[in-house]
C-alpha cells in the first residue's frame, strides 16, 4: 500500500508514528455487554497484536467476532477495561475523538460492506477520504484510487456505476478499496468471503493480502479453511473464555458455554 506516493505533513507524521509503533493492539482487562442486565459477549483479559501481524479470528455464529470488531473501532464502547491502538488510548476518547482517529488510522470492511447503495462507487470511497480530512489534491486522489482498483482488479467504468448495481464479489472489492484509500495502519475486515466460491475466495485472499501487505489486520471468519493466509490464528474461544455466547437454536435461545 506504501508504494503510493504520500506527500503531505500529516503522512509524513504518520509515517514518523510507524517507524515508532511496535505495538498495533492492546486489550487490556476488556469487557462488554450490550445491556446492564446481561453477561459479557466479551471479557479479555489481555490481548497484544504487533505492528504488521495479520491475524486470524475465529468462532462460531454469535460468538462476538463483529461485537470485538466493533469495539476495536470505536463503534462500541466498553463497558469495562481499556484499548490501546498504535500505543495511543483509543477507548479512553471521546466520540468524535474516536471517529477522527478511526477515519485516520483505521480501515473497517463490514460484514454487510455498508456501501451507500444510492452513491456510485467513486462517491462512495471519496467519502472516506474526506472524512479522514486528508489534504491530499485531486489528482493525487485520483492516482491513489486509479491504483487501488488496478490493484483490485476493479475496471475504472465501474467507479460510475451506484453500488447497488455492481455484484456481490465487486461489492466486496469496492469495500476494500474504499477501507485502504487512507493507507491506513489497521485493516479490521469481519467476514468478506462468506459468500464466495472456493476459487473466488482464494483469488480474493491473496489479492487482499497484496493489497494489506504493509498493514496490521485483524481478519475475521468462521471458516477456519482461511487461517493457512494468516500469521496468527486466534479463536474467540481462546479470547474470551469465560463469556458465554447466547445461541440460537430453533425457535428456543439458550445460553451455552463455548467450546471450540
Ligand atoms: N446490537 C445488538 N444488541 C443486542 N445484542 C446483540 C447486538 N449485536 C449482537 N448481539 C448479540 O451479541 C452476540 C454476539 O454477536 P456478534 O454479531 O458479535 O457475533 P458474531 O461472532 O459476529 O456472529 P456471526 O458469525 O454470525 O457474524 C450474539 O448473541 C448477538 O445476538
Ligand atoms: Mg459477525
Amino acid at each position: 500500500m506504501n508504494t503510493i506516493n504520500k506527500n503531505n505533513s500529516t503522512h509524513s507524521q504518520r509515517n514518523a508514528l510507524e517507524k515508532e509503533c511496535k505495538t498495533a493492539i492492546e486489550v487490556s482487562n476488556l469487557q462488554f455487554s450490550y445491556t446492564k442486565e446481561s453477561a459479557p459477549i466479551i471479557d479479555i483479559e489481555a490481548w497484544q497484536v504487533s505492528k504488521g501481524e495479520h491475524v486470524f479470528l475465529s468462532g462460531p455464529s454469535g460468538s462476538g467476532k463483529s461485537t470485538l470488531l466493533n469495539l476495536l473501532c470505536g463503534t462500541l464502547t466498553p463497558t469495562q477495561g481499556d484499548i490501546a491502538l498504535l500505543e495511543q488510548p483509543f477507548s479512553a476518547l471521546s466520540n468524535r475523538q474516536r471517529d477522527k482517529f478511526r477515519a485516520r488510522n483505521i480501515g473497517v470492511v463490514f460484514q454487510q460492506f455498508n456501501l451507500i447503495p444510492y452513491l456510485s462507487v467513486a462517491q462512495n470511497i471519496n467519502a472516506a477520504v474526506y472524512f479522514a480530512g486528508a489534504k491530499t489534491s485531486k489528482e493525487t486522489a485520483d492516482a491513489q484510487l486509479r491504483h487501488l482498483l488496478d490493484k483490485l482488479q476493479l475496471p475504472s467504468h465501474v467507479l460510475h456505476a451506484k453500488a447497488d448495481a455492481l455484484s456481490i464479489g465487486q461489492q466486496q472489492r469496492v469495500a476494500i478499496a474504499r477501507a485502504l484509500i487512507n493507507d491506513p495502519q489497521l485493516l479490521i475486515v469481519d467476514e468478506p468471503t462468506s459468500a464466495l466460491d472456493t476459487d473466488a475466495r482464494d483469488s480474493f485472499m491473496s489479492l487482499l493480502k497484496d493489497v494489506a501487505a504493509e498493514s496490521t489486520m485483524i481478519f475475521v471468519s468462521h471458516d477456519k479453511a482461511m487461517e493457512s493466509y494468516f500469521d496468527r490464528h486466534c479463536s474467540m474461544s481462546e479470547l474470551s473464555p469465560c463469556t458465554n455466547h447466547v445461541k440460537a437454536s430453533g425457535d428456543k435461545t439458550q445460553i451455552v458455554q463455548e467450546r471450540a
